[in-house]
């Protein structure tokens, strides 16, 4: 990293004051890498820049530099948390990659409710890891409703929702879409899950009854501990896998091992592949994996 402090990753940058310089770029990347896994490469750095400035005026930093050398001397939760909001990539939409829930609603519920009732047990737990402003965990619930009709209050089976985004936990509360964000969904889905609202703008909300399914809470993937008392049957950890190194990937599959249960589903991003597959799950569909059993049996 020799001589770079006086170069300007921003396009067209005559190096002013809210550029990220090169050494300031890989300080604060490698500080959001360690915090969060997000692993951001050098050509993404005028990205990283354009995404911090709106949070460097709020903050009345006059330039990177200064921000820096604070971040550095206390990346504290909150204010990481503020960086990492910025930096994450939230997007999504409802029943993204169809085919996912379609092997919940067709496969993988009746398989695992067969088990299930078979050991007396109305527990199911399915976890949406990385669930960014919610369409993912409300898909889930929308397939459960789907898959269980009347018989869903039988059942325990809630969705535990999380993020490491606050702004993306919050939106998912409110849980007001777009009507374009809703627009592709069949109708039945549309007019059993969603209230219209009548202003502004002829919005859509998830029915509050429907809401109340999904736990939301704030969780960093990266983090040392996760502090779960139970095993999932289910986890959708997709497309954050992406925003990963290699080392950071390996760490989160692991996790997700433990805290899977035996023969658990892991279900990740159609373009994303597994460091850990031979070792860890087995593949049974495109983008779906199996705990594998371990030796011992835990
Ligand atoms: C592209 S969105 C994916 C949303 C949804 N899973 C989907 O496939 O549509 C990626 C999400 O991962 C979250 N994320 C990134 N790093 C994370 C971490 N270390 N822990 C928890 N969530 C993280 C981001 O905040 C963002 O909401």
């Amino acid at each position: 990293m020799s001589g770079v402090r006086g170069k300007y990753v921003s396009a067209g940058s005559n190096g002013g004051p809210l550029e990220l310089n090169n050494l300031d770029f890989h300080r604060l990347s490698g500080l959001i890498r360690a915090h969060s896994g997000i692993s951001i490469a050098p050509d993404k750095a005028i990205i990283l820049a354009s995404r911090l400035r709106p949070l460097l005026r709020e903050k009345d930093y006059s330039s990177f530099e200064g921000f820096v050398a604070d971040v550095l001397r206390n990346p504290s939760e909150e204010l990481m948390g503020h960086i990492i909001d910025r930096v994450a990539t939230n997007y999504t939409y409802f029943f993204r990659e169809r085919e996912h829930f379609e092997y919940l609603q067709h496969t993988a519920l009746p398989e695992l409710t067969a088990r299930l009732q078979r050991e007396r047990c109305t527990d199911l737990r399915i976890w949406s890891a990385a669930c960014s402003t919610g369409a993912e965990a409300y898909s889930i619930r929308m397939v459960l409703g789907e898959f269980f009709g009347e018989r869903y209050d039988e059942w325990r089976a809630g969705v535990l929702a999380t993020d490491i985004s606050s702004t993306a936990l919050a939106a998912a509360a409110v849980a007001v879409y777009s009507p374009q964000a809703v627009s592709k969904l069949p109708a039945t889905l549309r007019a059993r899950y969603f209230e219209q609202l009548d202003v502004p703008d002829q919005r859509f909300r998830f029915r509050e009854k429907f809401r109340s399914d999904v736990i939301l809470r704030r969780l960093n993937l990266h983090c040392a501990e996760v502090p779960f008392r139970q095993r999932m049957h289910i986890v959708f950890c997709r497309n954050v896998l992406m925003y990963f190194d290699l080392a950071g990937k390996a760490f989160l599959e692991s996790r997700m091992y433990d805290l899977l249960e035996e023969d658990g589903l892991l279900v990740i991003g159609l373009t994303e592949t597994l460091q850990t597959e031979d070792a860890l799950f087995e593949h049974v569909e495109h983008g779906v994996f199996r705990r594998r059993r371990s030796p011992t049996g835990s």
